[in-house]
């Protein structure tokens, strides 16, 4: 993926703020744990655009209110939810982008987190980027994302892209 300066911001301001991770809901989401459930859909593999600026979302998109997940509130932060049976971490990458990847790790499934504008695997180092590529660790398999944009109120995630 080419650096867009939105990444490298986000980049940035994560190392700066020591990032959290964010999440969005559409259709009242209602949190399991930390994790939350919402939605209903199939997962798309990564996107190969900017992740940042994604497509039109449509129709079946997901709100995730700032007052139910405030840690998208902020920069750096992200929250895991479930969409459509599936787990997700959405997180904040910069005050005007908002990302969402699949939360389980492609070598053995293991729960990822955000930080520094990546997403981490704690169990053996798997590191993704932004729009779910690989950027390092024993895995060549990235990470299903769906479209996600912040919005006045909250971050709202997208439905699979079409073909993913
Ligand atoms: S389960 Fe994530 S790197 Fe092994």
């Amino acid at each position: 993926m080419i650096p867009t300066r939105r990444l490298l911001l986000a980049q940035g301001a994560c190392g700066l703020l020591g990032c959290a991770a964010v999440a969005c809901g559409a259709r009242a989401p209602k949190p399991a744990d930390d994790s939350g459930a919402v939605g209903a859909g199939r997962d798309s593999a990564p996107a190969s655009s900017d992740p940042c600026a994604p497509p039109p979302l449509g129709a079946n998109s997901v709100l995730l209110s700032f007052a139910e997940y405030p840690a998208l509130a902020a920069v750096g932060g992200s929250v895991a939810v479930t969409l459509d049976g599936a787990s997700f971490r959405v997180a904040r990458a910069a005050e005007d982008c908002a990302v969402a990847a699949s939360a389980t790790c492609t070598h053995e499934g293991c729960a990822l987190n955000y930080d520094a504008g990546r997403f981490v695997c704690p169990c053996h180092g798997a590191l993704f980027d932004l729009d779910g590529s690989v950027l390092g660790g024993p895995t060549p398999i990235p990470l299903p994302t769906r479209p996600a944009v912040v919005e006045a109120d909250g971050v709202r995630v997208g439905p699979p892209r079409e073909g993913r």
